[in-house]
């Protein structure tokens, strides 16, 4: 799952060349472009599953779900917005509220998890905003952390590689 709003910027360079080296090792990569693909916050309706679907909302989750059922692992790519996820992912992200409710109906066979994000700072600091975000995320949803790479000082597009932290 990766942001991109600018098409072929930092971050989309990223998802494609963590995807290339995934499929070169044997795995099958889907790449899910929430910057392209924009929906709704969740709204926290309470109506997951009632219309059969994980969310009532109708918008490009329709396209996402599929693909996070049949995922082992998910790979969160984004750039640093304001020291965080931008809001384009965190959207999507949110909209998985129907597989993380703790009495939750269906569940995900996701088991592994991944965090990629890159930024115009060159301080690893600024990406603890993210990087705190997702070390909660495995342990509340029982995922194994594969690690995350930050990827710094870069700004305008098709700049990678920048300097990995
Ligand atoms: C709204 C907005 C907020 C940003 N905030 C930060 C930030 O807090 N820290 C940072 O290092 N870069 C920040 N940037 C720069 C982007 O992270 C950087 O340009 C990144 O490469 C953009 O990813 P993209 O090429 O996939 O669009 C921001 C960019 C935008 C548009």
């Amino acid at each position: 799952m990766t942001e991109s709003a600018r098409s072929g910027g930092n971050s989309y360079l990223l998802a494609e060349a963590f995807a290339k080296g995934a499929r070169e090792s044997g795995h099958t990569v889907n790449i899910f472009h929430s910057g392209q693909n924009r929906m709704s916050g969740c709204l926290f309706c309470g109506g997951c599953w009632s219309s059969g679907k994980p969310c009532v909302i109708e918008d490009n989750f329709d396209k996402l779900w599929p693909l996070l059922k049949q995922a082992d692992m998910l790979v969160f790519c984004s750039p640093l917005y304001w020291y965080n996820f931008s809001g384009h992912i965190k959207n999507a992200m949110d909209r998985l509220f129907p597989y993380s409710q703790k009495n939750k109906p269906r569940d995900l066979k996701i088991k592994e998890v991944m965090l990629l994000v890159c930024g115009e700072s060159w301080f690893k600091k600024s990406f603890a905003g993210p990087a705190e975000s997702y070390r909660q995320m495995p342990g509340y949803k029982g995922w194994k952390d594969r690690g995350r790479i930050f990827v710094a000082g870069v700004y305008d597009t098709a700049k990678l590689p920048g300097t990995v932290l």
